[in-house]
């Protein structure tokens, strides 16, 4: 990468990926705002990971194969389902949005939690899919929550401009109520994080926050992406907080489902898999783009004490289609396990 000229707030780079020479334009605004926000050294070292393997299709991140930067293989899996006749069926399916419930009980919930709802939204990809994001408002009015939680990949691309991302965001935000808490997937940059954060989205980049509700609190922690940039610092992002506590994680993809448990969180909420987004009948994935166990690729799971999610996401990627796999939005409703001592069912810090 060679510095190829600069102004006063915009320098130049030239970037050479797979022999394709490209240019990327690395606003000093922003990157003062990222220091501001972040510190000096991570927002440089953020920068620094993204524009090194910016759009690598082989061996980086916890999997080997990256399809979602094989741009020529979604030109084909495109044309195919064109050729076929199967596209147009494939693309409606994108629209047909589910609102799932997710009725959970948990050990060490406050009971001033007892029905507290979050409201969770995991790869909009809102640039490249203007059919799901109407139907996605639409919903949002007919649903009720107390918190609203993203799980990250708000881009379509990984790679390329923003501001058609922060502009469909912007939309969706508006229709939301409430908090909103969000965290950065694999296909997003760290420079959109002035822009979420603008519009109301508190994004927790290894960070925590205190949700107060009834007299009573729980702690919601954020890491930033674990599965492409390998960015994840789980023990920062918990550093402030007291494990005693009932506190709940939020990673864009699953696959850190054993350092989150053994680090004591009671519940992880995650998307990235897309559940499969193009499944066989029964709702078989061909591929999660994922390193872990297939029964975590979607909905609700347990792994030792603590409580999982893995949304199959509200948009779509690579090829804007699904089959057998319809896209959701999430309503998470928290409820206490009561406790028993006589019978040895406890809080797991007693
Ligand atoms: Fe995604």
């Amino acid at each position: 990468m060679s510095d190829t000229g600069a102004n006063s707030c915009m320098t130049r780079y030239t970037l050479s990926v797979m022999g394709n020479t490209s240019k990327i334009e690395v606003n000093q605004d922003i990157v003062h705002q990222l220091e501001a926000r972040l510190g000096r050294l991570y927002a440089r070292q953020r920068l620094g990971i993204e524009d090194d393997i910016d759009t690598r299709i082989f061996g980086q991140g916890i999997n080997f194969l990256h399809i979602e930067n094989w741009y020529s293989l979604q030109t084909v899996i495109r044309n195919t389902l064109k050729l076929t006749g199967l596209y147009r069926r494939g693309h409606r399916n994108t629209t047909r949005i589910q609102v799932r419930h997710n009725r959970v009980s948990l050990p060490g919930l406050p009971p001033g939690f007892d029905g507290f709802t979050l409201l969770h939204l995991s790869d909009l990809h809102v640039d490249m899919n203007p059919g799901a994001m109407h139907r996605l408002i639409e919903l949002l009015h007919e649903i009720d929550y107390d918190v609203c939680v993203l799980t990250g990949d708000y881009r379509g691309e990984t790679f390329g401009p923003i501001e058609e991302t922060l502009e469909g965001m912007t939309r969706v935000r508006t229709h939301l109520k409430g908090p909103v808490y969000g965290v950065l997937g694999n296909h997003d940059t760290i420079r959109m994080l002035p822009g979420l954060e603008d519009m109301g989205i508190r994004m927790l980049i290894n960070e925590s926050v205190t949700i107060q509700h009834n007299n009573a609190h729980i702690n919601l922690v954020g890491i930033d992406d674990a599965h492409y940039f390998r960015v994840d610092n789980i023990e920062k992002a918990a550093s402030e907080i007291n494990f005693d506590e009932f506190t709940i994680l939020l990673s864009h993809t699953p696959e850190i489902y054993r350092q989150a448990a053994h680090a004591d969180f009671d519940l992880l909420l995650a998307g990235h898999t897309h559940g499969g987004q193009i499944c066989l009948p029964g709702g078989i994935p061909i591929t999660l783009e994922s390193v872990l166990p297939r029964h975590m690729g979607s909905g609700a799971w347990k792994y030792h004490g603590m409580h999982g999610y893995t949304s199959v996401g509200v948009g779509s990627s690579v090829v804007e289609v699904r089959f057998n796999c319809p896209p959701e939005i999430t309503l998470h409703h928290l409820h206490p396990v009561v406790e028993r001592q006589k019978t040895g069912i406890h809080r797991k810090n007693t």
